[in-house]
């Protein structure tokens, strides 16, 4: 995982404009679940370049801070360049694995709250991703996670994902095996898994999330770029190969053309808990 995001790093920094656009609502939604609010400690996981980390640095202001981790170097440094460019000295960043970030010194109940955008799904385990955000919380402390939904609900990623397979010479996958794009999305999973680690006051809401774009073809130099888990299946074909599998993808990705452009339609999860005050 950590290689394949170092690859796709550059890629996912690049599309921040597009990326940004396309979550901004979910974002909002995001940290205000999360209860991030002026002066607040924020533990962002699985940060990425951090592009909700600056959203999250201007919320909590210069009396808060920020503390951006991931499991992959090279979106790390991505994230601290443009957190420094962006001239917010009160977000911090670290490498870490999302499943242990003990071993970073996050200490005990230091944050107010956690977020972790489009990052979960990824965890081998995470359950115990989770585990480590409550143990990170302050009593009463919050956290939201964001998720994609169901397979049929997120039809793009169901089409980049079967094409990338058949191309591949793969079996079909089971979209809720643990570390997908998908798995996470069957209803009321995260909600049990929230319970699990220890979260009260657990609620998820779905919340549409269409990707606007001018063409397919943006859509296609995003995935190219970017989505990690589709290089990964294709990583091994040759040239030709490789180039069959786009081009079937697009041709079944061209039914979400519109006369506005290009809508691919995606349904995100968001799911927020809250530390207990008072730990059984
Ligand atoms: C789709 S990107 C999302 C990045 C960012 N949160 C955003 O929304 O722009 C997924 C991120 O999850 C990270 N990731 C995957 N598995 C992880 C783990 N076990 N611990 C920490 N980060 C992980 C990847 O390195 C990648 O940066």
């Amino acid at each position: 995982m950590r290689i394949q995001w170092d690859t796709a790093a550059a890629g996912w920094n690049a599309h921040t404009a597009g990326i940004r656009a396309w979550l901004r609502k979910p974002t909002d939604a995001m940290c205000r679940m999360a209860g991030v609010t002026a002066g607040s400690r924020v533990l962002d996981v699985a940060a990425g370049a951090g592009d909700q980390t600056l959203d999250i640095a201007e919320l909590v202001g210069p009396h808060g801070h920020v503390l951006a981790t991931d499991l992959s170097p090279a979106i790390v440094a991505l994230a601290r360049d443009n957190a420094a460019r962006a001239g917010f000295a009160h977000v911090e960043t670290r490498v870490a694995d999302g499943e242990d970030l003990g071993d970073l010194g996050v200490s005990e109940a230091s944050f107010d709250a956690a977020v972790c955008r489009l990052g979960l799904m990824f965890f081998p385990d995470p359950l115990r991703g989770l585990r480590e955000i409550h143990r990170a919380l302050r009593p009463g402390g919050g956290v939201c996670t964001m998720v994609f939904s169901r397979p049929e609900k997120n039809p793009c990623l169901t089409i980049l994902m079967s094409t990338a397979l058949k191309h591949a010479g793969l079996p079909a996958r089971d979209p809720f095996l643990a570390g997908g794009l998908l798995s996470l999305g069957q209803p009321g999973r995260l909600d049990e898994l929230f319970r699990s680690a220890g979260f009260h006051d657990v609620a998820t809401t779905a919340l549409d999330a269409v990707f606007h774009l001018p063409s397919v073809d943006d859509y296609l130099a995003f995935v190219r770029s970017s989505a990690s888990p589709i290089l990964q299946i294709l990583g091994h074909l040759d040239a030709a190969s490789t180039e069959a599998a786009w081009s079937e993808m697009r041709n079944r990705l061209m039914a979400f053309t519109t006369q506005e452009g290009w809508e691919g339609p995606n349904e995100l999860l968001l799911t927020a808990g809250r530390r207990p005050n008072e730990t059984p």
